[in-house]
């Protein structure tokens, strides 16, 4: 399985922060934002590693990570996106480097407390289709919300008015070479951008989703207050640590 990191597009609702900087190059806590998914898939023992970036100085991904030294890796690639056109139209710029295999995809703003382990090796016995990370949120309506029947996710509507759950889908995805093919057919939203959800829904449409609900907290980094939230989480943690008992 390959690991892809999607950081690019342009930050916008960051302004001014990300007025001359790269969103995931901003600092949530004691790490610049983009170590964050990237050890996510360190941790689940993934090596093989892309990272889509854009917008501002998507040079500076290449001075402060090189080829991934400092995370145990060997080499990482990387890809340019133009504009903002999506997470789906980041993810395009993938199927070379996924060249058949099965990926592991993570938001570069989206940070975790745990391992997401447990859920790549569920995945793996999985032959085919997709595996989605779910969490239940306050703010339903800032994500990708699964609508349920019993226990199947039966759709997802990307930010919608009224949610009809409370769980958001995480950006957090694990998918069989078929994303490629599902990603090619889409058409842009009403926001003009190639949805990760329509991605989804191709796989629940084929009968093909999973997913589980992620244990521990979770957040993702794109706006002030989720911004400071991952901050806030980040520090706890780091102090939780350094009081716990060697
Ligand atoms: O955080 C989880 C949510 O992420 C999901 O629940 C939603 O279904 C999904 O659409 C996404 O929603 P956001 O509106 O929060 O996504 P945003 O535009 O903030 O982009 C999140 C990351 O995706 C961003 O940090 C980098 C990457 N991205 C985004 C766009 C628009 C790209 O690589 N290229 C892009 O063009």
């Amino acid at each position: 399985m390959k690991g892809i990191i999607l950081a690019g597009g342009l930050g916008s609702r960051l302004r001014p922060l990300t007025k001359v900087t790269n969103k995931h190059l901003l600092p949530i806590y004691d790490r610049p934002m983009i170590y964050y998914p990237l050890q996510t898939l360190c941790d689940a023992g993934i090596r093989e590693i892309m990272i889509v970036t854009g917008g501002n100085n998507a040079g500076d991904f290449l001075k402060l990570l090189g080829n991934g030294r400092e995370f145990g890796l060997p080499h990482i690639a990387y890809t340019y996106q133009e504009g903002e056109g999506g997470i789906a139209d980041a993810l395009k710029l993938c199927e070379h480097f996924a060249s058949g295999d099965s990926v592991a995809v993570v938001l570069g703003d989206n940070i975790i407390q745990n391992s997401i382990s447990a859920h790549v090796e569920r995945f793996a016995q999985q032959r085919t289709g997709c595996r989605l990370l779910l969490k239940e949120v306050e703010d339903p309506e800032r994500f990708g919300v699964p609508e349920f029947d019993g226990e199947r996710i039966i759709a997802i509507e990307e930010k919608p008015k009224v949610p009809k759950s409370n769980f958001a889908v995480t950006g957090i995805y694990m998918y069989d070479n078929r994303v490629f093919d599902y990603a090619r057919e889409l058409k842009p939203s009403a926001r003009g951008e190639l949805e990760i959800t329509d991605v989804n829904n191709a796989y629940i449409a084929a009968g093909d989703c999973y997913y589980d609900v992620l244990e521990g907290w979770w957040t993702d980094a794109g706006q002030f207050e989720s911004l400071y939230r991952a901050t806030q989480l980040v520090a706890e943690e780091r102090m939780k640590k350094a009081l716990a008992p060697a």
